[in-house]
């Protein structure tokens, strides 16, 4: 054994006694302690976060020696390393260092770990908060078992134009639920406290309006004014910040010409200020060398002031605090104190993990393969997968098939692929081969009787002009009872840098489509993509359409359950579809215009379009079920609010088809004259209700101040006397009932 070696082995043995004398102080204490010991250098790498060689999410600088540097005290985080074993050797590393400061191992862990879970919008559309807190808990889980500290995620990012290939990672267009989706990740991810060995830093993500993107296209400016900003794109990352999540990323975008990672007045001022953050930011990718691409700085030297400026706490890859931190402060341009209070916040955060009592408390193999081979984790991602598709159209209740039914054509490129299912952020998590995923083939063969006939046709790849397999395609249809065809787009068409111009099906699909709707034979497309799309025909043509996103590792399972009726679809969108591209952004809480238009038969000088409806194709709140939903009684217990008190609405809800149900009952309120203009419609509550068929309930919602309130022209939060209407709906179109109260 080395010496270097035995010292090592020395300090592990004594790490307990360390521990047990450690917990005599409080974190505070122990950072300030710590900090007083370190050299500028050695703060500056707390500071610095690289990639490790595993996988890249963004342009990689080669370093000849991170392990040097790690060693060196030079490196405080590394992000795309994963597994407990690489994280411990590069832990080991560390514990080498003068201060033996651990490092932080962060990750996308966007929609699951090993289980994979349905992409974020995908699940955003089940409204159900407990299912996407538990789908996070169980991606933490499995993280923290693997050896990871932090996640990348929620993205919080309100979006509301399809063109941005990142609404497949966000919760779709609306404020107040994405609001409380945060929320429940957040929680999902931190589990009951920081410390725990079951808990991962969330990180609410981009802070800020990074979905606003003009034109659809990643990375590119922000133009928002401040009502805007504060009112739609900045509450969920209030609602994040309230439920304690441990970190912020910044973002990629300029908003009115100031890049996200160099804005102090978003960063500093409010987040640090006005809602007293204590945790700490993180760049994005390489964001704050981007800033002499924007063209707000001149080079590294002035990005790296810029950014620690504006509170950017830690250098994801850019190597610019690195490379320039300690000059900027010899040169008297950034204070110690700016650096120290950076430091701090990534150490408290180091300490809360319980990294200083035992560094290599997340890396233990035998953890790890349980937690990575647990079934109760494949149970809930199939229930949640479930849950998150939405049915578009079922003419002639096609759906759901008989189960004795004697043949069916499963024809698509869709249909076979593993991979395909997990979506843009899958992980590629060492050792584990893709033989755990259920592929949509598998997952109706596990359902049907061993007396059904299954033929596969794959028709078509999803891109390209072969239509080589119509032929095959058709036989197959012409064999079967019913056609169920999957079809779409390739996991890696949503995501980061995927805008499109064209939010069509790709390729020959829907070519396929037409040809197998002309055999006469029932069908039932299934449409996986990570973003709403664009399929006039299908949508017109095809009697029943799921709308199944990318559903993860069970979705086969998950999608054969909805086909077959064992789980009756309950998902509606969280965002609008749109006609056509020339209607985006499009979105159902915009303002009512002094020219309105309320229908697309009269261009008489009104906000609408000539050569394009007005209304999107599927609304927001839109999904259809099994069986069908009656609404009646609504009662408001009083017409005039006033200060201090709230209103209760109830309403009955009914289950008047044949089969039980689940139901989302949406509450929508208009402001009908404010200081300034306010929405037609704003979602504020909703419930989603169980029942058998036949069964009634009642349903109950409060509307207080708080949920009346809005940011006026002084951007202060209040709410306004007056009128206002409540709405209770299916959908954000299909109200079914309306009444109104005044707030006094
Ligand atoms: C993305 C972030 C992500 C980071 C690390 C960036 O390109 O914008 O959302 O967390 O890479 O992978």
């Amino acid at each position: 054994m080395n010496l270097k070696r035995f010292f090592f082995q020395l300090t592990l043995l004594f790490l307990p006694i360390f521990s047990a004398f450690s917990q005599q102080f409080t974190v505070d204490q122990r950072v300030a302690d710590l900090l007083s010991k370190m050299t500028l250098d050695e703060k500056i790498g707390q500071l610095n976060q690289y990639n490790d060689d595993h996988t890249a999410t963004g342009p990689v600088t080669l370093d000849s020696d991170k392990g040097g540097q790690i060693r060196n005290g030079q490196v405080g985080s590394l992000l795309n390393c994963l597994g407990t074993e690489r994280t411990r050797k590069w832990q080991e590393i560390a514990m080498q260092s003068r201060l033996k400061i651990p490092l932080l191992f962060g990750q996308d862990v966007i929609h699951g770990y090993k289980t994979t879970f349905p992409i974020p919008l995908a699940e955003s559309c089940s409204w159900d908060l407990e299912a996407m807190k538990l789908a996070a808990r169980v991606a933490a889980v499995e993280a923290s078992a693997s050896g990871i500290h932090w996640t990348f995620a929620p993205m919080v990012d309100v979006a509301r134009d399809p063109r941005w290939g990142r609404v497949m990672e966000g919760s779709g267009e609306d404020t107040y639920l994405g609001s409380l989706i945060a929320k429940a990740r957040v929680q999902g991810f931190q589990g009951n406290k920081l410390g725990d060995l079951d808990a991962v830093m969330a990180c609410a993500k981009h802070f800020a309006a990074y979905g606003a993107a003009i034109g659809g296209r990643d990375y590119n400016a922000v133009d928002m004014s401040d009502r805007m900003l504060w009112e739609v794109y900045l509450e969920p990352f209030k609602a994040a910040e309230e439920a304690g999540v441990a970190t912020f990323m910044n973002a990629f975008n300029d908003i009115n010409g100031i890049p996200a990672t160099g804005h102090k007045h978003l960063q500093r001022d409010i987040l640090k200020g006005q809602w007293g953050f204590t945790g700490f930011v993180v760049s994005d990718w390489g964001s704050i060398g981007e800033m002499i691409n924007h063209g707000t700085v001149k080079d590294g030297y002035e990005a790296a002031l810029s950014a620690i400026t504006a509170g950017s706490d830690m250098d994801m890859e850019s190597r610019n605090y690195k490379n320039h931190l300690a000059q900027l402060v010899k040169d008297g341009k950034v204070p110690v104190a700016l650096i120290d209070d950076a430091v701090s916040r990534i150490l408290r955060k180091k300490f809360e993990l319980g990294l200083f009592d035992d560094p290599f408390r997340f890396s233990d193999p035998e953890r790890e393969k349980k937690a990575l081979n647990n079934p109760d984790h494949v149970r809930i991602a199939r229930e949640v997968a479930a849950k998150s598709i939405v049915l578009l159209k079922n003419e002639g209740n096609i759906l759901p098939i008989s189960k004795s039914v004697k043949t069916i054509a499963f024809i698509g490129p869709l249909v076979k692929p593993l991979k395909q299912n997990k979506g843009f952020w899958d992980v590629e998590v060492p050792g584990v081969d893709s033989t755990f995923i259920v592929s949509q083939w598998e997952g109706l063969k596990n359902k049907i009787r061993p007396e059904t006939k299954l033929i596969y046709a794959k028709g078509c790849a999803i891109e390209g002009t072969d239509k080589s397999g119509f032929a095959e395609a058709v036989e197959a249809a012409k064999q079967a009872d019913v056609v169920i065809m999957s079809i779409g787009e390739r996991r890696d068409m949503s995501g980061e840098a995927k805008s499109k111009a064209h939010i069509v099906i790709p390729g020959v699909q829907e070519e396929l489509v037409k040809e197998i709707l002309a055999t006469g034979k029932p069908v039932v497309v299934m449409i996986n993509a990570g973003r709403p799309l664009v399929f006039p025909f299908i949508s017109k043509n095809v009697p029943a359409i799921l709308y199944t996103w990318w559903l993860g590792s069970e979705a086969g399972n998950a999608i054969a359950d909805v086909l077959f009726g064992d789980v009756n679809p309950s998902a509606k969108l969280t965002m609008s579809f749109p006609v056509s591209v020339g209607q985006i952004p499009i979105y159902y809480s915009h303002f009512n215009t002094g020219r309105p238009a309320y229908d697309d038969n009269n261009h008489n000088y009104n906000s609408s379009y000539l050569d394009e409806s007005i209304f999107p194709k599927y609304e927001f709140g839109f999904g259809l079920s099994y069986t069908t939903f009656t609404y009646s009684n609504l009662k408001l217990d009083k017409k005039v609010m006033k200060t201090g008190e709230s209103v209760q609405v109830s309403l009955q809800v009914t289950n008047s088809g044949k089969v039980a149900g689940e139901e989302i009952v949406q509450l929508y309120l208009r402001d009908k004259v404010g200081s300034i203009a306010r929405p037609v419609k704003e979602l504020k509550d909703f419930a989603k209700v169980k029942l058998a068929a036949g069964e009634t309930k009642t349903i109950t919602f409060t509307i207080t101040e708080e949920k009346l309130a809005f940011y006026n022209s002084n951007l202060e939060k209040k709410a306004e006397s007056g009128e206002f209407d409540v709405m209770i709906g299916a959908s954000s179109r299909d109200i079914r009932l309306n009444d109104g109260f005044v707030l006094q």
